[in-house]
Parts: structure tokens; C-alpha cells; sequence
């Protein structure tokens, strides 16, 4: 372990990066072979490549708009809940039975850091205070169990929707060890397979590998986009390819409201004959941060909010809704044919994108200094991007309020995207089942509740109503248990029955 006859100087030397061993001496033994194992293991010329194509093409795009490039989705590659009501019973049927017959994997993005949470765990091992407090793995867990359960009872053939988790270094071992304190939820350990993303280190400005201490680079994952790498490299598509696998639905860890395996959205690409997909709700404002899918030169791409002047945020289609109103999820469809084109011809043509960053580093002096301002950056690719390599690309729109609510902020940041507005979201979803199914709830005095909130009378909190995953998945089957009955509040409705915790004393 001499980095001197090992050829470790040199190699640093040759990239610029020998700053890196310059507290070498002063390490401790261990710390020291753990800094050789780390920088033996890094490409650190291949590095400075990614940084030097990065900070080009950021630098080369900032400040140009992408306004006159931009074409909105054309009606004919999209599928709309609501504007397609005649297709979705065909389209789930098809979903159904790709499901049935085990063509269709679940592949979750769960990679990142959650930084803005702060939690120091996985964000899906997060509760966000749901009546059965359950966390975000299970629930997801339990609509994986229901879809098998559902697509069974067509064929009553057993059938298995396999499910990836992308994890990295950081999240890969307590991740897999709450799956297995829980039994995989039920699920059946062999078709739960942990992979785990690449990570890249933090750079300066300058192309200089940022040191978190005197012995430890500053390395981050590479962006869920770190996916396409990480499949081809942690045998995944091989997996794939063996169990049969044919339509993958990709999501994000973050949002509680996911249709795991949406059977609609996938016989939707299915029946389109549809390489990659897209969902996508509806952008709500003009003003809205969320990037949209769109055409660029051509081909598909999801723009962000950053990259488009006002005018062409605020422009209008002649129906009145936004023209570019196609807001990303990070909620895909791919088919297996063409994430094996993109892992083993495009993947090296994704560039990475620069997020600037303040990243805690170790001075010359050895101290450690957080900055107050952004002093360096990481480098991510990106899911989408690539779109751009889809021969037959679709977009599938859903309701917001049916699909997405992501947890991106601790409750004590207030606003969006928090536990708390993660939890309203899908109680007020669950409580919409149950009206729909002919329910109805009454307050302490046997008063039957407004199925709209009211602001005026401080009732605008959701009725507190959670339903299992395994009772239903998208709010059908609800009938039998809650026709013509009242309920009051806390409703929970799972594989036990139904209860009603405060009537209960609960
Ligand atoms: P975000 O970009 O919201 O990041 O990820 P995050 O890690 O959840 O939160 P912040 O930004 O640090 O606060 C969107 C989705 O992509 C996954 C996340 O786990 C989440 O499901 N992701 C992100 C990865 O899988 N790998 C990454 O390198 C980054």
C-alpha cells in the first residue's frame, strides 16, 4: 500500500489531482489504506473528462433559451385519464395481462440523498405519519402484492412483477436491512434485487477532486440517470433478460401516490407499440418549477423551467391550457429492448449535468471549512435524459391529485412537498374512494361531513382515511365494504377488515 511503487502518485500526478495524498503522512494507518483503496478504485482521468464535457456543455447552454426550439407533444403520441376515458378499461386489460403473464419489472429510483429531508436514512424507510404509519417501501411494497393478486385472479396463473431497487453506497446497506427486518413486506425475497448506482466525487471549480477530510474525497451518487450505468455493470439487464422481463416501469422513491406498475399506463405503451414512455400531470401555472416534456429539434426531452423565457411558459394552446403544460414525474415506461440499446450503445453519449453546489471541504492547512456560497459541483446525469433515443415515444397524462405528491422537504421547511402535505394527499385520494364507492362520513354528532371540505368552518384538514394497498389498489373493490355505510373518522381499511379508531377508542 505505498502509493509511490504502487504507481498511485503518478497516476494522481498525470490528472492534476495530486493534492489528494497531501495529508497522507499525517493519516493514521487505517485511514491511509482506506484513502489507497479509494483513489485505486477511481478513473480519475475518465473523471476529469466528465468535468471538462460537463462545465462545457452548462456553460455553452446557460444562458441560451430554448424557446425556438421547443414543440409541445403532439395529440396523437398522448394518453389522457381524462381525455381518454373510452380507451383506459382496454388499456389496463392489456397491462393486466402483460402482468399476468410476468413481462412487466418495477425499477425504483432510490439512489439519492434527500438532503432537503434530512433525514439521516433512506427516504423510503421514511414515516409520514399515516394513521397504519406505514413507510414508504411498504406501501409500494403492498400495491406490487395487489397488482400480482389482481393479475392472478384473471389468469389464475401465479405470476411475478420483480422489483429493482437502485440504491447507492450510502443507502445500500440499511436499505436491504429493513427489507429484510420486515420480510420483504411479504413479497417474495428472490424477486426483490438490490443494485446499487455509481458515485462521483465533488469538484471544485478549477477540475480539483474535493477532500471532505484530510483522508476522504467528497463523493456523491451520479444521479438517478447513474441507473443506465449501473445496469449494464451490476448485471441487471442480464437478470431481466432471464426472467423474461419485457416492459419496466421506473419511478421515484419519493412519491407516495405511485402507481407501481400502473397496469393502464403500461397496456397505454404497450398497445402504442411504445419503446419509452412518459407520465406526466399537468403543469398548474405558468410559474410552476417543474420541467416539461416536450419536443426539442425533433426529439423528445424534458425542458426545465430555467431553460425557457416567460412568454413561452405562459403561451397557450387554442383549447386554453398551457402549451407546454406536460410536467414531469420521473415516472417512466421503458421496454426491455430499448434499455438494453440504451446501456450498451448510448449510455456513454449522456452528458452530465452540473448542480453547483457548497460542499464542506479541508483546506491546505487541514481545516474544514462549510461555505456559506455554492464553491463547487456535483455531477448527475438524469433519467429522461434519454428520450432523445426513443424511436416511438409516448406521454401518458394523469391527475395530480390522483398520482403524484413527492416528499422533498422536512415538515419544519413548511410549504410543498412535505410529510405533511405527502399524508393529506393520499388520505383525501382514499377518502375520494370511499365516496366514490358509496360511503359517507359523519362527524361526532352523527352529522354526515361535506364531501368537499369547507375553509370557512376549519374543516379544510382531510378526513383521516387510509386503505390498504392489499384491499385495493386504485380504489376498486371498495363497494362490498363501504355501500350505504357511515364512517367516522380515523377510517382505516385493511386486510383485517374495517375500523373506525376513534369510535374504537384507538
Ligand atoms: P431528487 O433529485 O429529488 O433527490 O431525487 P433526493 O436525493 O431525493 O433529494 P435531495 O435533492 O437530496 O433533497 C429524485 C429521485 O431520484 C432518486 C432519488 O432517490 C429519488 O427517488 N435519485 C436521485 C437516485 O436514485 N440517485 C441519485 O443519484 C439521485
Amino acid at each position: 500500500m505505498d502509493p509511490n511503487t504502487s504507481g498511485l502518485v503518478q497516476k494522481l500526478a498525470e490528472a492534476g489531482q495530486s493534492h489528494l495524498l497531501q495529508f497522507w503522512k499525517e493519516l493514521s494507518p487505517k485511514d491511509q489504506q482506506e484513502l489507497f483503496q479509494d483513489l485505486q478504485g477511481l478513473d480519475v482521468l475518465e473523471i476529469n473528462g466528465f468535468f471538462k464535457n460537463a462545465m462545457e456543455t452548462s456553460s455553452s447552454t446557460k444562458h441560451e433559451k430554448m424557446d425556438g426550439r421547443m414543440e409541445p407533444v403532439p395529440r396523437e403520441v398522448l394518453g389522457s385519464v381524462t381525455r381518454d376515458r373510452e380507451s383506459l378499461k382496454d388499456w389496463e386489460v392489456k397491462g393486466l395481462d402483460c402482468i399476468a403473464q410476468s413481462k412487466v419489472a418495477v425499477l425504483l429510483l432510490a439512489g439519492g440523498q434527500g438532503t432537503r429531508l434530512g433525514v439521516s436514512y433512506p427516504k423510503g424507510m421514511y414515516d409520514v405519519g399515516l394513521p397504519s404509519h406505514k413507510t414508504l417501501f411498504q406501501i409500494q411494497a403492498e400495491r406490487i402484492l395487489k397488482l400480482q393478486q389482481l393479475a392472478e385472479q384473471k389468469t389464475t396463473v401465479k405470476c411475478c412483477v420483480p422489483w429493482y431497487i437502485m440504491t447507492s453506497g450510502r443507502t445500500m446497506e440499511s436499505t436491504k436491512d429493513f427489507f429484510s427486518q420486515h420480510k420483504y413486506f411479504g413479497l417474495d425475497k428472490n424477486n426483490v434485487i438490490f443494485f446499487q448506482q455509481g458515485m462521483l466525487p465533488a469538484m471544485d471549480y478549477t477540475g480539483k477532486i474535493i477532500l471532505e477530510s484530510k483522508g476522504k474525497l467528497s463523493m456523491a451518487p451520479d444521479g438517478n440517470g447513474g441507473l443506465y450505468r449501473a445496469l449494464g455493470n451490476q448485471g441487471i439487464l442480464d437478470d431481466m433478460q432471464r426472467r423474461g422481463v419485457e416492459f419496466i416501469h421506473v419511478y421515484c422513491v419519493d412519491n407516495i401516490l405511485v402507481k407501481v406498475a400502473d397496469p393502464t399506463f403500461i397496456g397505454f405503451c404497450v398497445q402504442k407499440g411504445a419503446d419509452c414512455g412518459a407520465k406526466v400531470v399537468e403543469k398548474t401555472n405558468s410559474t410552476e418549477a417543474v420541467g416539461v416534456v416536450c419536443k426539442v429539434d425533433g426529439r423528445y426531452q424534458v425542458v426545465e423551467y430555467s431553460e425557457i423565457t416567460l412568454p413561452t411558459a405562459q403561451k397557450r394552446s387554442s383549447d386554453g391550457r398551457l402549451m407546454f403544460n406536460a410536467g414531469n414525474v420521473a415516472n417512466h415506461f421503458f421496454s426491455f429492448s430499448f434499455l438494453r440499446d440504451v446501456v450498451q450503445k448510448y449510455e456513454p453519449q449522456l452528458q452530465h449535468h452540473v448542480a453547483q453546489k457548497k460542499i464542506p471541504f479541508v483546506d491546505d492547512q487541514g481545516q474544514l471549512i462549510k461555505p456559506e456560497k455554492p464553491n463547487g459541483i456535483k455531477m448527475e446525469k438524469f433519467v429522461f435524459d434519454i428520450f432523445q433515443f426513443a424511436k416511438t415515444f409516448v406521454v401518458y397524462e394523469v391527475l395530480r391529485e390522483d398520482e403524484f405528491s413527492p416528499l422533498k422537504n422536512a415538515d419544519t421547511q413548511g410549504g410543498k412537498d412535505t410529510p405533511t402535505t405527502a399524508r393529506h394527499a393520499l388520505m383525501s385520494l382514499h377518502h375520494r374512494w370511499v365516496l366514490n364507492a358509496g360511503g359517507h362520513f359523519i362527524d361526532e354528532n352523527g352529522r354526515r361531513v361535506p364531501a368537499i371540505p369547507s375553509l370557512k368552518d376549519g374543516t379544510d384538514l382531510p378526513i383521516k382515511c387510509e386503505i390498504s394497498p392489499l384491499v385495493s389498489y386504485a380504489g376498486e373493490g371498495l363497494e362490498e365494504l363501504v355501500k350505504g355505510r357511515e364512517f367516522q373518522a380515523t377510517l382505516m381499511i385493511d386486510e383485517r377488515g374495517v375500523h373506525e379508531l376513534v369510535k374504537n377508542g384507538v
